[in-house]
């Protein structure tokens, strides 16, 4: 029996993975759940638990089920049981005997389909690879994780599948990828290739997934599993506003507090497929990867192909226990860099304050005052390059308009930089516009099919990233401007999807490689930039939050989460959000009433208490304000600054949610470390008439710990603020009363927790 097994530090316990030759089952032991296959007797690998974690035992052979069914197709002659159709499939093939959608498919010389994929070898080894042009989740030391390969190969083909399972120590992680190897000669096309496939004993799920419009991004939406296919998918070019790459199959009474939950999380920013096929045994199949639906690639002889990873977390603690392990992993072990861990900057955009309508003394005069507001870094975002007076013109001219600029970006960024603030700015590489230099000079530089006409979006068309030269060229410029100007920050955005996909640079054959391409087009861009300027914190966007996604949080430690930041809006897209992806990847802004994308007002004290659970920021004109909204805006910031170590890096609840009942409250907390500090947020939508009796019950405190609660007399222990909670006392009502006029519609209350006593001993 091979052994490789570590301690994981908070539980004591052991967690590895094991092969038993015996049995030829593989066991994988993470925290608190077990991954169990083995190798069949075709040689294929077979699925046989994924759950909750359970004792190593001499053999799981028990586990194997196939029934003999007469109906179904056998693998062998004389035995009617061993059908692939009935045995759970651990990276399922096509065509022989399973009629349900395969994990891979690959499209032969000779026009074959078929494979046959079997155990050849497999490795264990401490630590975790890193993905080759890939994001992917990684370890700082090689004893935080530990890595099965297995090697499959297809004899007549010549080809290799090589699977990757790495479990973290101390999280319920199991991140797999799968990468194909054409050592024959033949021409061997990929026509499907997903990144982890899961057989799940029973369909008793719901399936939770997060999708929305732009403006209304990531919305938790959840189904009950079906017999046949559920899926979600993009085939914009990116993962996409529509859908999130991620979903969780959660058991019926799971719930954000309890129960069992799997997750599946994308490591991609591209055209993705998640589904779940639910087959005539009410076996679950998930899988997710890259979207097959227009996706080819040649592997031609000696070439290989490497999937995107897929980040597996397991849960026994509800939602919020998925979210707080994804939280956790993509924070410290997939943003990376210098900005991964540094208290981030409260900025300020000029977008929405100024749209394309400035010049360098109208930007300083908003950075004076900001400044005195205590904003720490001003960014400047579009319409500072070529003529861009709208959105007609000159992306992909990265150049400052001097008309506007006359000291171009340096000597601005200069002058910023002297009032004391950092400086950021805005560039979307990725993009041309027909009025600018580079689309005359390079018309071909343009994903599009010769002959065909080409649709814009926002006027702009989609730079072709398979191509270096595109890539390299675009590099320059940029590079150009961060050289010469002091930038921090860099606000990377992408304002539309991509249409007639087509690549003259490209053989026929290779023509529906092109959004992977581009992909790998874009992540090397961000790569060679982000090692270029190490000190630069990026942050991610794409018209808002079409491109949200783990494969972005790589390079970009935050992304802008929505255009839409009405703080109503913001209530169910960052409770959303917040099922995958941490406080720390999340923009929030305080912007203008009326909001510009909903016309709502809503008062400055609720868009605030909103942004806090985020990285903070202003998008308004700050000269407009009043002298109480600067004072107002001022304690924001300030208040803001002594909590951001904790909102960066904390533990965060949803407590309340707005996708449940009437969605017409959301509350959250955000708790330290050592649960001494903690941050909650209540907020309504409407307010009612005459209300009942309502009360917050906090989660993740310390029992016998006492706080002090802002803004209550007294202290409370933990105990008593989780299981008696804090009563509301008609502040939510709108009413007037003992003088105090209470809230009303959009109102919200923070409440900030801090120890006052140490837990007697
Ligand atoms: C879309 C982004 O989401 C906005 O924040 C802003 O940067 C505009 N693009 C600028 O064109």
């Amino acid at each position: 029996m091979q052994t490789v097994r570590f301690d994981a530090k908070e539980t004591g316990k052991q967690t590895g993975i094991q092969f038993n030759e015996k049995t030829k089952e593989f066991h994988i032991q993470g925290k608190d759940f077990s991954y169990i296959f083995t190798i069949l007797k075709n040689n294929q690998l077979g699925h046989l638990y994924y759950g909750k974690r359970v004792h190593h035992s001499p053999s799981f052979s028990h586990l194997f089920t196939s029934e003999p069914k007469a109906t179904a197709s056998c693998v062998f002659e004389g035995d009617i049981a061993f059908s692939l159709d009935l045995i759970k499939q651990e990276y399922p093939s096509y065509g022989t005997t399973d009629y349900r959608e395969p994990a891979y498919q690959l499209f032969q010389e000779n026009g074959s389909r078929i494979t046959h994929f079997e155990y050849k070898s497999h490795r264990i080894y401490p630590g975790k690879p890193a993905l080759e042009g890939l994001p992917a989740v990684y370890t700082e030391t090689e004893d935080e994780a530990e890595t099965l390969e297995i090697t499959l190969i297809d004899m007549l083909l010549q080809a290799e599948i090589i699977l990757l399972y790495s479990v973290y120590k101390d999280l319920n992680v199991l991140a797999r990828s799968a990468r194909v190897v054409n050592h024959g000669s033949q021409k061997l096309n990929l026509t499907r290739v997903m990144s982890a496939n899961v057989d799940f004993f029973d369909s008793d799920y719901d399936m939770v997934q997060l999708s929305g419009a732009w403006a209304r991004e990531r919305h938790m939406v959840t189904r009950s599993l079906v017999p046949g296919i559920q899926s979600i998918s993009s085939t914009r070019g990116t993962s996409s506003t529509q859908q999130n790459p991620f979903f969780a199959l959660k058991r019926k009474k799971t719930d954000e507090h309890k129960g069992e939950v799997f997750g599946f999380s994308l490591v991609y920013s591209g055209n993705f497929l998640a589904q779940v096929e639910v087959d005539q045994y009410g076996v679950a199949r998930g899988s997710i990867g890259i979207n097959p639906f227009d996706f080819n690639w040649l592997l031609e002889g000696g070439e290989s192909f490497q999937t995107p990873e897929a980040v597996l977390v397991y849960s026994d603690q509800g939602l919020n226990g998925l979210s707080q392990t994804y939280h956790q992993l993509y924070r410290t072990r997939l943003a990376k860099g210098r900005w991964r861990d540094q208290a981030r900057p409260v900025l300020l955009n000029n977008w929405e304050a100024t749209y394309f309508d400035f010049d360098e003394e109208k930007i300083l005069t908003i950075a004076r005052e900001a400044r005195e507001l205590g904003i720490e870094l001003f960014v400047l975002d579009d319409g500072w390059f070529g003529n861009r007076d709208n959105d007609k013109t000159s992306l992909g001219d990265w150049v400052a308009d001097h008309k506007k600029l006359p000291n171009g970006i340096g000597g601005l960024a200069r002058k910023i930089n002297d009032l004391g603030l950092r400086f950021g700015l805005w560039f979307e590489p990725e993009m041309v516009s027909k009025a600018s230099s580079l689309y005359e000079e390079h018309p071909d530089w343009i994903i599009h099919v010769p002959g065909r006409q080409a649709s814009h979006g926002r006027n702009q068309f989609v730079l072709d990233y398979s191509r270096k030269e595109v890539v390299d060229y675009i590099y320059e410029m940029m590079a150009a401007v961060l050289r010469e100007a002091p930038v921090s920050y860099v606000k990377w955005d992408m304002n539309r999807y991509m249409t007639e996909i087509g690549s003259p640079a490209l053989a026929a054959a290779r023509q529906r490689e092109i959004p992977h391409r581009y992909i790998l087009g874009v992540y090397q861009l961000y790569d060679r930039l982000t090692k270029e300027f190490p000190e630069v914190l990026f942050e991610s966007c794409a018209s808002g939050g079409a491109r949200f996604d783990p494969g972005m949080l790589y390079y970009a430690p935050q992304a802008w989460t929505s255009d839409d930041t009405d703080a109503v809006e913001r209530l169910r897209i960052q409770y959303g959000t917040s099922l995958v992806y941490p406080l720390s990847s999340m923009g929030a802004h305080v912007s203008a009433v009326p909001n510009h994308q909903v016309k709502r007002h809503t008062s400055l004290e609720t868009r605030g208490n909103t942004a806090y659970f985020g990285m903070l920021g202003y998008e308004l004109d700050v000269t407009k304000m009043t002298d109480d909204e600067k004072q107002l805006v001022k304690e924001q910031i300030s208040f803001y600054k002594k909590n951001r170590e904790l909102i960066q890096n904390g533990t965060f609840y949803r407590l309340i949610s707005p996708f449940e009942g009437a969605g017409n409250a959301t509350a959250w907390i955000v708790v330290s470390h050592d649960r001494k500090e903690a941050l909650a947020g209540y907020f309504q939508v409407l307010a009612e008439p005459n209300p009942g009796y309502s009360r917050l019950l906090l989660i993740g405190l310390a029992e016998d710990i006492q706080y002090r609660v802002d803004g209550l007399d007294g202290t409370f222990y933990g105990s008593v603020l989780m299981n008696a909670g804090i009563h509301f006392k008609g502040e939510f009502s709108g009413i007037e009363a003992e003088g105090i006029e209470y809230g009303g519609d959009f109102s919200s209350r923070i409440f900030k927790l801090e120890a006052v006593k140490e837990p007697a001993r």
